[in-house]
């Protein structure tokens, strides 16, 4: 099954000149709590933002240039894949919008701030016929910039 697991502003932005628009440490560990022992697939804009692989989790990278260095899958066989076995889907907004038509469950952060001059949106769910199913508002800790709302959301 596809699943998404973003954080977005309050209009939908995910990110700003290549990185995350903020700093929220308590995001980053709800994430990990999601992603931990499973499969996370990405962008290469996304890999190329990140220290390098998640520990604990597999990581496939969507490039149309073959590497390396790195899993890279195609459309096609994330979703066969998918058939068999959870697939975190962590970004970005290309591949959310890539396999939007497909996503069965989503868990979404609103991280309550407004972003100016962002230049990276995720897909706009509403209409597309997800319930949500959790909802925890959290306040921001030592480590985060702005308050932030955990959902939960199944199609
Ligand atoms: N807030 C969040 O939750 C969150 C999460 C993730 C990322 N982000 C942010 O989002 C931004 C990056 O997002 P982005 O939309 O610019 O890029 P992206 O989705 O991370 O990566 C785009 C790249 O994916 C590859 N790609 C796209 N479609 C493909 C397809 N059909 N088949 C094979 N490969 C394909 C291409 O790589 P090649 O160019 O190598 O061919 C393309 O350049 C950054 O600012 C990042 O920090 C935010």
């Amino acid at each position: 099954m596809i699943i998404f697991v973003y954080a977005c502003d309050l209009k939908g932005a995910i990110g700003k000149d290549g990185d995350l628009p903020w700093r929220q440490s308590t995001d980053l560990q709800h994430f990990k709590r999601i992603t931990l022992g499973g499969t996370i697939v990405m962008g290469r804009k996304t890999w190329d933002s990140l220290p390098g692989k998640l520990p604990g989790r597999r990581s496939i990278v969507m490039s149309r240039t073959p590497r390396e260095d790195i899993e890279v899958m195609s459309y096609q066989e994330i979703k066969d894949l998918a058939a068999e076995q959870d697939i975190y889907i962590i970004g970005g907004g290309e591949i959310y919008r890539l396999f939007i038509e497909d996503v069965k469950e989503l868990y979404r952060t609103i991280i309550q701030t407004e972003i100016q001059d962002a230049d990276t949106f995720a897909p706009d769910i509403e209409d597309l016929g997800f319930h949500i199913i959790g909802e925890r508002v959290v306040e921001a800790g030592d480590k985060d910039q702005y308050n932030m709302v955990f959902q939960h959301f199944i199609r």
